[in-house]
């Protein structure tokens, strides 16, 4: 059995990445595997400060103290971590950036404890082009940050969605967030 960390970057709880997230989420349950989401909006997450405290003893928690220090544990003791958000300005949520950033306190000597993890990513945007959209900048920023980690990315999965929650009806996204699901059950 895998665990698979699911980070919503959306902060609504009835749009589009929350209802993917959610399809996501009911596959990889039905096939056996634990799923734990993060909202990562319900959380009060201090932006880095770039001190380089966590660099000194490489302690895998943050001097801030805030709710991180809670939450690096279920990164860590996860199989698969899933960034999920809208595109906001062109990349992903800032809720999913400050989440991210927060990563930094999780170096060792020499590397970094996600290194050779496995990861993949949801994006919605509400241009009908995904060329328009800047969901590539989202998607290039995640692939340097899994190369950085010496990771594997699983997949992206990417489409439009809007203020309306229409990702239902739309089948090419639906039938990637399948293929993606079967990828991660297979793990
Ligand atoms: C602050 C803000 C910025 C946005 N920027 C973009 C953008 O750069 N490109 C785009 O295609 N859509 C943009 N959108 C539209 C959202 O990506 C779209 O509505 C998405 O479906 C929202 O996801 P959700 O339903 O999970 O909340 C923006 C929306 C907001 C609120």
């Amino acid at each position: 059995m895998s665990k698979i960390l699911i980070l919503n970057g959306s902060p609504r709880k009835k749009g589009n990445t929350f209802f993917l997230i959610q399809e996501l989420a009911k596959t990889i349950i039905q096939n056996g595997h634990d799923v734990e989401i993060l909202h990562l909006n319900d959380y009060d997450i201090k932006p880095c400060q770039g001190c380089f405290w966590c660099y000194k003893e490489f302690p895998l928690k943050c001097v801030q103290n805030d709710v991180m220090n809670g939450l690096y544990p279920s990164v860590l003791d996860s199989d698969v971590i899933v960034f999920a958000s809208p595109i906001y300005w062109f990349n992903y949520s800032a809720q999913l950036k400050l989440f991210v950033d927060r990563l930094v306190a999780l170096h060792v000597q020499g590397g970094h404890s996600l290194n050779g993890y496995k990861f993949a990513s949801i994006f919605v945007y509400g241009d009908t082009n995904a060329q328009g959209s800047g969901v590539h900048t989202a998607i290039e920023s995640i692939d340097h940050m899994i190369r950085y980690f010496r990771g594997e990315n699983l997949g992206v999965v990417h489409g439009t969605g809007g203020d309306d929650l229409t990702v239902p009806d739309n089948p090419e996204i639906m039938k990637d967030l399948k293929e993606l699901a079967e990828k991660i059950c297979s793990i």
